[in-house]
C-alpha cells in the first residue's frame, strides 16, 4: 500500500488517482471525511496513520504532515515501510523568496534522510495551479492586478510532478535522487496571463501594481501574512532574475513537461464566469 499524504492537494490528489489506475492501493490522508476519491482509495484521518500497517511507501507532503512527519516516517520504518517520495522546492538549490520558506522544505527533506527510509526529493518550480488565484479577476474584469509582470518562471504542471511521484513511490531505483522539476518553458506573468487569455479565446491583460498594493489587497482579503510574503518575495526575486528551467520531467517520463498553455487549455472552466473557482 502507498500512504499520500496532503492526498486532497493538487499534487496529492493527481498522485492517488494515478496509482489507482495502475491498480496500485492506496491510502489517501485526509482531515475530509467527504473527501472524494476514486473507488478502492482508502481514507485516512491524519490521527489514524499510526494504524495503518502495511504500507511500503509515504509521499510526504511537509505542510500536511506538519509536525507529525517525523512520527509518521518513524512508524512507516518501524512497519516495513521501504521508500518515502518528498514534496519540496527548487527555491532549496535556487534560493528566491524569503529564506524561512526554503528553510522549510529543507526541514521536510532532511526528515526524510533521517528517516532511514529510501528517499526521493522533488524539488518544484512554482505549479501552474497557483495562477487560479487569478481567476476572480478574470471573470470579473479580464485583468490580472499584480506586481512584477516580468517575472519569468518555468512554471511546472502538478500532474507532472504527480506523474514523477508515482514513478518515485513505485521504483526503488529513484532512491537517494533529487529531481528538479519545472516546465520547459520560461514565461513572465504576462506571459501567463496572455496565454490564460489565448486559451479562454478572451482578451486578458496584466496591470502592474506596485508590491505594497498587492499586499495591502491580500491582508484585506484576509490572507495571513505569510501568502504576501512568500508570493511577492519570491517574485521580486524572479524580476531580476528569471527560475531555472530543467529537462527532468522529460528525462523521467519519455515525453516533454506539460506546457502552460496546455495546463490553461485543460483549466478554462475555472476562468470562466460560473465555473469552478
Ligand atoms: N504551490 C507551489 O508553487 C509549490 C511549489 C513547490 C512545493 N510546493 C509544496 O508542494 C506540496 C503539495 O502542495 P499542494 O498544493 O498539492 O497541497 P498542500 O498544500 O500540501 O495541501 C494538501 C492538503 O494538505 C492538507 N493541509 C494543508 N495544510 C495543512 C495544515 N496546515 N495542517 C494539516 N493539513 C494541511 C489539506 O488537506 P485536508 O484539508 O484534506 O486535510 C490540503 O488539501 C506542499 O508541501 C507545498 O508546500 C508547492
Amino acid at each position: 500500500m502507498i500512504l499520500i499524504t496532503g492526498a486532497t492537494g493538487v499534487v496529492g490528489r493527481e498522485t492517488v488517482r494515478l496509482l489507482v489506475e495502475e491498480g496500485v492501493e492506496v491510502a489517501a490522508v485526509t482531515r475530509d471525511p467527504h473527501a472524494r476519491f476514486p473507488t478502492g482509495t482508502q481514507l485516512v484521518h491524519p490521527t489514524k496513520v499510526p494504524t495503518i500497517e502495511g504500507v511500503e511507501a509515504i509521499l510526504l507532503s511537509p505542510r500536511a504532515a506538519g509536525s507529525t512527519a517525523v512520527d509518521l516516517l518513524a512508524h512507516a520504518r518501524e512497519t516495513g515501510a521501504a521508500r518515502v517520495v518528498v514534496l519540496s522546492a527548487l527555491t532549496v538549490q535556487y534560493p528566491a523568496g524569503h529564506a524561512r520558506f526554503r528553510q522549510q522544505f529543507h526541514a521536510g527533506e532532511e526528515i526524510a534522510k533521517d528517516s532511514g527510509l529510501d528517499w526521493t526529493i522533488l524539488r518544484s518550480a512554482d505549479f501552474a495551479a497557483n495562477t487560479l488565484a487569478w481567476a476572480g479577476q478574470i471573470q470579473a474584469t479580464g485583468t490580472v492586478r499584480g506586481a512584477y509582470p516580468h517575472a519569468r518562471t518555468s512554471t511546472v504542471d502538478e500532474r507532472d510532478i504527480a506523474a514523477v511521484a508515482a514513478l518515485a513511490l513505485t521504483h526503488p531505483h529513484h532512491r537517494g535522487q533529487t529531481y528538479l522539476l519545472t516546465g520547459e518553458q520560461s514565461l513572465s506573468q504576462s506571459e501567463k496571463v496572455a496565454a490564460l487569455g489565448a486559451a479562454l479565446d478572451r482578451k486578458l491583460s496584466f496591470a502592474e501594481a506596485a508590491p505594497d498594493e498587492i499586499r495591502r489587497g491580500m491582508l484585506a482579503a484576509g490572507l495571513p501574512d505569510e501568502v504576501p510574503d512568500r508570493l511577492l518575495g519570491s517574485l521580486a526575486d524572479y524580476a531580476r532574475e528569471a527560475g531555472p528551467t530543467t529537462d527532468t520531467v522529460r528525462r523521467l517520463l519519455g515525453r516533454p513537461a506539460r506546457t502552460y498553455a496546455t495546463w490553461a487549455r485543460d483549466h478554462r472552466a475555472a476562468f470562466t464566469a460560473g465555473g469552478p473557482r
